[in-house]
């Protein structure tokens, strides 16, 4: 059996992605500092809300969606059909080849995993990242303790705060959004 979301879970995120997409995730997608050509990893793609997005950012260039959900993947899947530029990983980050990404990008995935997972999870996605890379992160500012994690994980990885700010998305409420360079 797949692990992962109910079908009902990924109708309605099709519906959320219908009406909200360009409010909500093109919006994230748009603030990723690309130019058309860097490898970039969407870490927790889901059905490939952001990614829609994001490859279109990316002529030259290439997107890795990445997910521990087989059944959201073959959603991902369904969404991006048509894009030439666009690869799928069934994995968690810890399989993560070094210095292979320029841009990684979580949307919504990192407040959802544990504590200790989460100390293996933002040093791969840092080792992943090329030197001059950037980590870019939106999640719920709700669970302060959990963004305080992350923002410490972050710091002893090498990764240096560039910019951040609060704001408020439609039907989730206020989010945190980070831009962290690798040294
Ligand atoms: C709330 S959904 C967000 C999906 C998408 N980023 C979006 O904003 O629509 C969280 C996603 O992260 C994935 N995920 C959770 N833990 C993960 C891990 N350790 N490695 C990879 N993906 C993970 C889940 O399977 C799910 O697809």
């Amino acid at each position: 059996m797949k692990y992962g979301p109910t079908h009902l879970e990924i109708f309605l995120t099709r519906l959320a992605f219908f009406f909200c997409g360009r409010s909500v995730y093109k919006a994230f997608a748009n603030c990723l500092p690309l130019n058309g050509g860097e490898q970039v990893l969407d870490f927790g793609s889901g059905m490939g809300t952001v990614a829609y997005y994001a490859a279109k950012r990316l002529p030259r260039g290439h997107l890795t969606c990445l997910d521990i959900s087989e059944r959201w993947l073959d959603a991902c899947r369904r969404t991006l059909r048509g894009y030439k530029n666009i690869s799928y990983l069934l994995c968690r980050s810890p399989e993560l080849d070094k210095d292979s990404f320029d841009v990684v990008y979580c949307h919504f995935v990192l407040h959802d995993i544990p504590d200790d997972e989460l100390e293996r999870v933002i040093p791969a996605l840092a080792g992943a990242l090329r030197p001059g890379g950037v980590l870019a992160f939106r999640e719920p500012l709700n669970d302060t303790d959990k963004i305080s994690l992350i923002k410490c994980l972050a710091e002893q990885n090498r990764l240096t705060a560039r910019d951040s700010r609060i704001t408020d998305i439609p039907m989730m409420g206020n989010a945190l959004e980070c831009l962290y360079i690798k040294k």
